[in-house]
């Protein structure tokens, strides 16, 4: 059996859009109809004409689709498959926060549970978050659940006060200083190339700083040959296939995301088949949850 084309055939009769992040692995990155950051990501779940989304990525990108589509099935390729950042924070926290300022905007990374965007203000992601931070009138910005692109931002907004939480992404908690410091002794003529949920130590040695999309978008535009990526494995598929005249380098050897990974092609034809897996959401929760997200869509544009 040709997997590729048996699920070709199963989305077709099925109606079904298959959305995956640049996370997944290279084979399921394949067969998708749309492959990006999540920005672009929950953007295409609110554009695509099926009635089916399949989400190949972990359960917030699912959620956040389903926030935005009520009326569409959205699909999981793996329940499983989550974010240990997204749940990072409570709703309990955040209130006590919020109470103890008269000016303050609740700004959450998307990389969260539906509960927490649920006691937010505004989602951002890595690719609009400076743009919408900008355009907030508060002063006070605490910003969850990742304290570093939260202390990034920061850095770039001298005129706004931030409160940080503890959050972080362990994959990018993961990428030292030192093993950039060794990948740029081996490497000496490479770009360092990192994402904002890594710590301000490591994009302090970065010469570009971006979302995944934004990561790719400037490797294959660039006049250089050569680059460190600083930021989750799967990125490099899309990399390599857009430049193969160009060499690309990982920092360590960790640079992979469980949750992305859980999704496989042979779980997409499964679930392709069943049709189960299917997100679903309490009807008051993402009401609340749906007004950060369809903010940060007004702001970003
Ligand atoms: P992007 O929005 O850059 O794709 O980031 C998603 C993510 O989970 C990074 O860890
Ligand atoms: Fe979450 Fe990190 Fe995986 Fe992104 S790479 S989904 S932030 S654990």
């Amino acid at each position: 059996m040709n997997l590729n084309e048996e699920i070709k055939k199963l989305k077709e009769k099925k109606e079904v859009a298959i959305l995956a992040h640049y996370y997944v692995e290279g084979a399921v990155q394949d067969i998708a109809d749309y492959v990006g950051d999540s920005y672009y990501l929950s953007k295409m779940a609110t554009e695509v004409p099926q009635k089916n989304i399949l989400f190949c990525g972990v359960k917030f990108m699912g959620e956040s689709a389903k926030i935005l589509n009520p009326e569409k099935h959205v699909i999981m390729v793996d329940e499983q498959a989550d974010c240990p950042m997204a749940h990072m924070i409570d709703a309990k926290t955040i209130d006590n926060i919020r109470a103890k300022y008269d000016d303050i905007a609740v700004v959450c990374y998307i990389n969260s549970s539906a509960e927490i965007k649920a006691h937010s203000d505004v989602c951002v992601t890595s690719s609009n978050a400076f743009k919408i931070v900008s355009k907030l009138p508060q002063k006070n910005i605490l910003f969850i659940p990742d304290n570093h692109l939260g202390t990034y931002l920061s850095t770039k907004m001298p005129n706004k006060h931030f409160v940080f939480h503890h959050g972080y992404c362990p994959v990018h908690q993961d990428i030292r200083m030192e093993d950039v410091k060794r990948a740029k002794q081996a490497h000496p003529e490479a770009e360092v190339l990192a994402h904002p949920e890594c710590s301000i130590d490591v994009l302090s040695l970065a010469h570009y700083i971006g979302s995944t999309s934004e990561i790719i978008d400037y490797a294959t535009k660039s006049g250089g040959e050569s680059f460190i990526i600083a930021t989750e494995d799967g990125v490099l598929h899309k990399l390599r296939s857009e430049n193969a005249n160009k060499k690309f380098y990982l920092v360590n050897e960790k640079q992979q995301c469980l949750g992305m990974k859980m999704n496989t092609l042979e779980k997409v034809y499964d679930v392709l088949n069943s049709m189960e897996n299917e997100m679903l959401l309490n009807e008051e929760l993402r009401q609340k949850a749906q007004a950060p997200l369809t903010k940060m869509h007004e702001l970003a544009e």
